[in-house]
């Protein structure tokens, strides 16, 4: 037994540590309960009694030096890991990301926003979850008329969620201040498939302007103005007239893309003509719906898509691309 207490004393004093966690299995190999060292001082107790107190005195020895290398060994490592942690705080390298860059959605928008304030408009937004008061009825969509099927919508029990920004118009209207001169962009949600053309959430950005004599032909000069800002001075325009239930008359402003380019005869259909936005001479009935006299003022409102024309603009196919955040998109609009 003294030998072998000699031969473990030996091969302790000459364990070489190299990875971390050595001090654990260094352990678990001589001290733990099953360990080298355990298992000779359960032998201990077998061996006659006039050998006991040499192999104890020999055993106490190997058991003392192992606690004590143990113990220094899981210093150097507890040391070590400290270290690494201090050195991750303050030296690692830092990520390599580059300067960050505006969705181009925002750019879009902030770039309509600065038009239509340059001609004096007013920024107003309103609730996305509405009530169908303010998202369809004050807007003269009947109770039973089909053009509450233009829009499929989503409801939350006894709310929508709006499906466009036309119901900040009503939101604004009521409040009783006239004239009103207002841009209302904002989040809208239609509960449609989701493809390259569709979402079930986009965004508008509605425009609504009243007051005593307001007439259709602000109401041109004002888009027409808009389109020279946006889509570069010389655009043609031309209004088709269309149907809203909240404007009478109603139109779709469309601009000549041309039919030069494989890409203009596809996204035209043929037409050479680009469909921008909905408009129209603010609704009589809609005027009554927020208390406003319509013999006494007139107004013209318009809406469309931030996404289509974000689209439109930075030629993206698809409407999907817009809210993955893919930095390989996203990274060719810094610095714009
Ligand atoms: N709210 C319409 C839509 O979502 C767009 C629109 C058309 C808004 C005509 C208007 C307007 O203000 O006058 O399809």
């Amino acid at each position: 037994m003294i030998d072998r207490i000699a031969e473990i004393l030996k091969q302790v004093n000459d364990v070489v540590f190299e990875k971390e966690n050595n001090a654990e299995s260094f352990r678990l190999l001589y001290l733990s309960k099953k360990g080298i060292i355990t298992q000779l001082f359960d032998k201990f107790k077998t061996i006659p009694n006039d050998q006991k107190k040499l192999v104890g005195a020999q055993l106490n020895v190997l058991k003392q030096r192992a606690e004590e290398i143990h113990q220094q060994q899981k210093e150097l490592e507890d040391n070590s890991i400290q270290a690494n942690l201090k050195r991750e705080d303050s030296s690692l390298p830092v990520y390599q990301e580059g300067p960050g860059s505006y969705h181009p959605l925002r750019i879009v928008e902030d770039r309509l926003l600065e038009i239509f304030f340059s001609l004096g408009f007013d920024l107003a937004e309103g609730p996305e979850i509405e009530d169908d008061k303010h998202n369809f009825a004050s807007l003269n969509f009947a109770e039973d008329h089909p053009a509450r099927d233009m829009q499929d919508t989503f409801f939350i029990a006894e709310h929508v969620l709006r499906t466009h920004t036309s119901s900040v118009q009503i939101r604004e209207m009521e409040k009783g201040k006239l004239p009103l001169r207002l841009v209302m962009p904002g989040r809208v949600y239609r509960n449609e498939a989701v493809s390259a053309r569709s979402n079930c959430f986009f965004h508008q950005i509605e425009g609504l302007y009243i007051d005593k004599g307001v007439s259709f032909a602000d109401l041109k000069q004002t888009l027409y103005y808009f389109v020279q800002q946006f889509f570069g001075e010389g655009t043609k325009v031309r209004f088709r007239s269309s149907y809203f239930p909240f404007t009478e008359p109603s139109a779709e402003m469309d601009i000549w893309a041309g039919l030069e380019t494989e890409e203009n005869r596809r996204l035209t259909k043929g037409t050479g003509w680009l469909e921008v936005l909905g408009c129209g001479m603010v609704h009589p009935n809609v005027l009554d719906a927020c208390h406003i006299d319509s013999s006494e003022y007139t107004g013209f409102a318009f809406g469309m898509g931030i996404d289509r024309i974000t689209m439109l603009k930075y030629g993206i196919n698809d409407i999907r691309d817009l809210f993955v955040n893919d930095k390989r998109l996203l990274s060719q609009f810094s610095g714009v």
